[in-house]
């Protein structure tokens, strides 16, 4: 679990012919007949890298690898090819997944040390291709392997050392490159420690990660930042002196208590503003009364993958620092059945005083959701607001698995967010707050019923979170489809994949 697992992040200085590695990996844009590094390898290989080119019709396409041994030819053991697609798409995410593919090739091919010739794209990317690097080797040799018994799974890695080569002309850095370098790995491995840690709460079954657990959790990373990050953790008695009869209601049914987290992050400095950071976190998602089917059930452990993302978030960010004060706010309980959980037809009244009538106990986010946005808005008030839910399958309809809606009426804020997001690489779409879909939540009895129709499922969600963010600036992510994955990517393993984690870094601290 450990995201070090052993690997270090090192910078080496070899030209490829001379690096004494076990494997050597470089990446090729295309026509590798056209590529100096791939030529004059192929040279010193007598030929085989053309030839195995050749026939297995390797033409630097995404996802396209070479591996050959190098018979004592040159003094790396192996050499990997990587196809990187076309020089001119290529954004610098991109190497988070062929960092991951050449960790996992090492790893396969039990090499215990490794160079990776960076492709060269200008001095101004590096630092970022670095990061994203060293992201992509920790990503990429993510396990959960907890629960295996056999042997073959706590085999170590071979890993050991991936040197990144920055430069294939073994030019020696300068001590302003070396210290960018350093810093670079340093991010990397920040991020992708607290990404995979979000991947290890989220694959963690239901019965492991309660509500108590993610508080827990919470505790321990504050625990590990004295001075400068705090957490509250509210429980049902204090939630109902706030009034919170919204997500008290969706946790009624089960034996688990539910637990409301606050973590504080504050900078030694005034800070510039106040941003808070909200996380679904149903620790399982039954449907309720409104019941899910098997199949629909299955997974529904991930449904705190936006509380895990903003908790562990707040590890990576108190560790990098941050000019702002940082907050992450989780209404953690579980929706399940019993003769004590809400029914369809109740009304429920919420923090605010909005009073709903629930049509549907599957629609149990946007109520726990509507509380914590309420009490941040009136407990923390920031400057501005983000929430992380995977909230509807409607948003999985519209955008696909791979893509987090977004929906937001504060453009400038939304559009700072998804430009973070396209340095980070996560997908994210806007989808519209479509005012007139408010129709769908009237009810006859109540100020708004909890759900409205089958279309525009994502939209109308969107909308009952609005009535509780009233004029806070907020942007809401529905990340329903990419917080777990069904098929894998070299840097996402199957599971729980720790989405939003990067981008909530990326923003808290460098905006
Ligand atoms: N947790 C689910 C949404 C979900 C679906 C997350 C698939 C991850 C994968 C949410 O609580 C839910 O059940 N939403 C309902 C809303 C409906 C009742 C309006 C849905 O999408 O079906
Ligand atoms: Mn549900
Ligand atoms: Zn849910």
């Amino acid at each position: 679990m450990d995201v070090k697992g052993g690997i270090e992040l090192t910078s080496l200085q070899a030209a490829p012919l001379e690096a004494q590695v076990d494997l050597f990996a470089f990446t090729t844009f295309g026509d590798p007949s056209k590529d100096s590094i791939f030529k004059s390898v192929d040279s010193a290989l007598g030929g085989v890298l053309a030839e195995i080119a050749k026939s297995e019709s390797f033409d630097g396409k995404v996802g396209q690898t070479i591996a050959v041994h190098t018979h004592g030819r040159i003094p790396a053991k192996r050499v990997l090819v990587v196809g990187a697609g076309v020089r001119a798409e290529f954004s610098n995410p991109h190497i988070r997944d062929i960092a991951a593919t050449v960790a996992q090739a090492a790893n396969k091919a039990g090499a215990a040390t490794l160079g990776f010739l960076m492709p060269a794209l200008g001095a101004s990317r590096e630092p970022q291709l670095v990061q994203l690097a060293t992201e992509g080797v920790y990503l990429g040799t993510y396990k959960f392997g907890r629960y295996f018994t056999g042997e073959d799974h706590k085999r170590p890695m071979s890993l050991k050392s991936f040197g990144i080569v920055a430069d294939g002309k073994g030019k020696k850095p300068s001590a302003a490159q070396s210290k960018a370098f350093a810093a670079a790995v340093a991010r990397g491995t920040q991020i992708a420690q607290a990404v995979n840690h979000a991947r290890d709460l989220i694959n963690e079954p239901a019965a492991v990660i309660t509500p108590a657990a993610l508080a827990a959790d919470a505790q321990a990373i504050a625990k590990k930042h004295k001075g400068t990050l705090t957490v509250v953790v509210l429980d049902a008695k204090k939630c109902e002196e706030l009034g919170m009869g919204m997500f008290l209601a969706v946790g009624k049914g089960s034996d688990q208590e539910p637990r409301f987290i606050h973590m504080t992050y504050k900078p030694a400095k005034k800070p510039k503003k106040k941003l808070c950071f909200i996380g679904k976190g149903i620790t399982f998602d039954s449907g309720g009364y409104s019941l899910k089917t098997s199949q629909a059930m299955e997974d529904m452990k991930v449904d705190m993958s936006g509380a895990a993302a903003v908790i562990s978030s707040m590890d990576a960010i108190a560790t990098l620092g941050s000019d702002y004060e940082v907050h992450a706010v989780a209404a953690c309980c579980e929706n399940l059945v019993s003769g004590r959980a809400y029914k369809l037809g109740d009304v429920l009244t919420s923090m605010d005083g909005t009073t709903v009538e629930i049509n549907n106990t599957d629609a149990e986010g946007r109520l726990t959701l509507g509380d914590a946005i309420t009490y941040a808005r009136t407990k923390i008030q920031p400057d501005e607001m983000f929430d992380f839910a995977t909230l509807t399958g409607a948003c999985m309809i519209a955008l696909g698995p791979y893509t987090a809606g977004v929906l937001s009426d504060h453009d400038n804020l939304v559009r700072g967010w998804l430009a973070v997001a396209e340095r980070t690489g996560e997908d994210m779409w806007r989808l519209p707050l479509t005012a007139r879909l408010r129709e769908q939540l009237k009810s006859p009895i109540a100020d708004l019923r909890n759900t409205g129709d089958r279309y525009g499922g994502a939209i109308t969600a969107g909308l009952f979170l609005k009535t509780f963010a009233k004029d806070t600036p907020w942007v809401h992510v529905d990340l329903a489809g990419p917080a777990s994955l069904a098929m894998a990517r070299p840097s996402q393993p199957k599971g729980g994949t720790g989405f939003a984690v990067s981008t909530i870094v990326e923003y808290a601290t460098k905006p």
